[in-house]
C-alpha cells in the first residue's frame, strides 16, 4: 500500500497515521473506523491556496462538501481560506452550524427545494449556481418574496466527456445537469435570467466529471467556456465575471493511478485562459474551482478488524471485516479499486492473496479483489487508505449496520468528529403506529 499524508509504519510495525499508532485507536474507538489525517487535509488545502489564489490572480478555491461534509471538516476549510461548494439543504445546514461564512458558500443541485432555495437566500449564501428553467423562476419568485437580490451562476453543460467512469461523467450533452450549450439552451437561459428582477448573473459554471487525471480536459473546459462567454458578450453586451470550472481533479487510489499535480492544475488552467482570453478577446475572468475528492481522499483511511476467513481451494480466499459496502459502497457502484495493509503487521512481506469482502448481505459487497497481505489471521486490522472522500458521506445503514465513528488525528492526538452510530440511533426516527403498539396473539 502506498502511504499517504502523514501515514508511517512504526517501530512497532504498526501503520501510524498522525502520529497516531492505528492499533490504539482501533482499541480506543472500535472499529470500522474513519481516520482523517487532519495535517494531510490542511497541507492539500494550502498547496491549492497557494497555486490557485495566490498563484493567479483572482481565484477561488471552493471545497465541495459532498465529498466529506461534517462540523469539523467545514471549520478546517474555512481556516484554511477556502470556500465551499454544497448541494443541499442539510450539506448547507452543516456549514451553517459550523458558522461558516455563507457569503464564501456556493449552492448546486439539480432540483433543489423552494424551501431550500429560502434557507440559502436567507443565510446570505455567496452564489446560487442555477441548473434549470424550473428552478430559476423559483428562485426569481422567492427572491421577490423575500425582498432579496441573489447572486447567481448559470450552470451549463459544455458537451465535454472526461475519461471517467459514466456514473461520476457530467459534463457530457447528455446529463441531467444544467442548462446545454450547444442547443441554444444556456443563450435561452441566460436572457430570461437578464430579465429576471432579482437575480444578478455573474458567472457561468460547468463541471465536466470526476476522477479526472488529464489536465488537457480542463484546458478544453476553459476555452470552451471563454469563447461561450466571449460569444455572450458579443450578442448581449453583458460581461459575465465569474467563472467557475467545477471540481474533478482525480486522486491515487490503487497502483496504476497517475493523477497530477495541484501545481500542474493551477498552471494548466491559468495557460488556457490566458490563451483563450487573448484569442477571443475577452477580459480575464475570476476563476472558481471546486475540489472535493483531491482534498480529503487521500486523507482518509478506513480501519476493520477482520473476522471470517473462507478458503475454496484453488479458487479464492475470502477475507471478511466488519464492515463493507455500508461505509464504502464504491467497490460496488463503480468498480472502485483501493490498496490495504494489515494495521498491525504493516511491515510484514506479503505472502498470500486474499479477496477483502464486508458482512453485507450481498454477494456484490466486495472492497477489494486479488489483494497480497502477509498471512491474514482473524483478528487483524485492516487499513484501507484512501478513503477521506465519498465514503463516509455515501454511507449507509443497509441491514441496520450503524455508521462507523469518524476520528480527526493531530500530532498523536485523534478527536471523535462523528460519533459511532449505536442501536438507539438505528431506532430514532422508528414509530409504531397505535394498531402494532401491542404485542401480537397468535390467533392462528
Ligand atoms: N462540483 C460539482 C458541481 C460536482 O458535481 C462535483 C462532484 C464536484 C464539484 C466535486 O468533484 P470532485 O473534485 O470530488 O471530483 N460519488 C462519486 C463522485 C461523484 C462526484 C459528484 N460531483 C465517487 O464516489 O466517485
Amino acid at each position: 500500500m502506498r502511504l499517504h499524508g502523514t501515514q508511517r509504519v512504526n517501530e512497532q510495525g504498526h501503520l501510524e497515521i498522525g502520529g497516531c499508532d492505528t492499533i490504539s485507536l482501533a482499541q480506543e474507538f472500535g472499529t470500522p473506523l474513519y481516520i482523517m489525517d487532519e495535517a494531510h487535509i490542511r497541507e492539500i488545502c494550502r498547496r491549492y491556496y497557494l497555486s490557485f489564489i495566490q498563484g493567479m490572480k483572482n481565484a477561488e478555491v471552493i471545497y465541495a462538501s459532498k465529498a466529506f461534509s461534517t462540523l469539523a471538516m467545514c471549520r478546517i476549510v474555512n481556516q484554511e481560506g477556502l470556500g465551499l461548494d454544497v448541494v443541499s439543504g442539510g450539506e448547507l445546514h452543516t456549514a451553517l452550524q459550523a458558522e461558516f461564512p455563507a457569503e464564501r458558500i456556493y449552492f448546486h443541485g439539480n432540483n433543489k427545494s423552494a424551501v431550500e432555495l429560502a434557507m440559502a437566500i436567507k443565510a446570505g449564501v455567496g452564489r446560487i449556481v442555477v441548473d434549470n428553467f424550473y428552478e430559476m423562476s423559483l428562485l426569481n419568485e422567492l427572491a421577490e418574496e423575500l425582498h432579496e437580490s441573489v447572486n447567481i451562476l448559470l450552470r451549463v453543460t459544455p458537451g465535454i466527456e472526461a475519461h471517467t467512469h459514466e456514473y461520476i461523467q457530467t459534463g457530457q450533452i447528455d446529463s441531467k445537469f444544467g442548462f446545454t450549450l450547444t442547443n441554444g439552451t444556456a443563450d435561452r437561459a441566460l436572457d430570461l435570467a437578464l430579465s429576471s428582477s432579482n437575480l444578478v448573473v455573474k458567472g457561468i459554471h460547468a463541471h465536466i466529471g470526476s476522477q479526472i487525471f488529464e489536465l488537457e480536459s480542463f484546458s478544453h473546459e476553459v476555452q470552451i467556456m471563454i469563447q461561450y462567454m466571449a460569444d455572450i458578450h458579443k450578442r448581449t453586451g453583458y460581461l459575465l465575471e465569474e467563472l467557475n470550472l467545477g471540481g474533478g481533479f482525480g486522486i491515487y487510489y490503487a497502483s496504476g493511478d497517475e493523477p497530477a499535480q495541484i501545481e500542474d492544475y493551477a498552471k494548466t488552467v491559468q495557460n488556457a485562459l490566458e490563451n483563450a482570453c487573448q484569442s477571443y478577446q475577452f477580459p480575464i475572468p475570476k476563476i472558481i474551482i471546486e475540489p472535493g475528492r483531491s482534498i480529503v481522499g487521500t486523507a482518509g483511511t478506513t480501519l476493520y478488524t477482520i473476522g471470517s476467513i473462507k478458503e475454496i481451494p484453488g479458487i479464492r480466499k475470502y477475507v471478511a471485516v466488519d464492515g463493507g459496502m455500508a461505509d464504502n459502497p464504491r467497490p460496488a457502484l463503480y468498480q472502485a479499486r483501493y490498496e490495504a495493509v494489515l494495521a498491525n503487521r504493516a511491515g510484514e512481506e506479503t505472502a498470500e492473496e486474499v479477496s477483502i469482502t464486508g458482512k453485507c448481505c450481498e454477494s456484490g459487497d466486495m472492497l477489494i479483489w486479488d489483494i497480497n497481505l502477509p498471512k491474514v489471521e482473524s483478528g487483524d486490522l485492516l487499513a484501507v487508505s484512501c478513503t477521506g472522500a465519498y465514503n463516509y458521506s455515501m454511507s449507509s445503514n443497509y441491514n441496520r449496520l450503524a455508521r462507523p465513528a469518524v476520528v480527526l488525528v493531530e500530532g498523536g492526538k485523534g478527536d471523535v468528529i462523528v460519533k459511532r452510530e449505536t442501536y438507539h440511533d438505528l431506532l430514532r426516527n422508528d414509530v409504531l403506529p397505535e394498531r402494532l403498539t401491542h404485542l401480537p396473539i397468535a390467533s392462528r
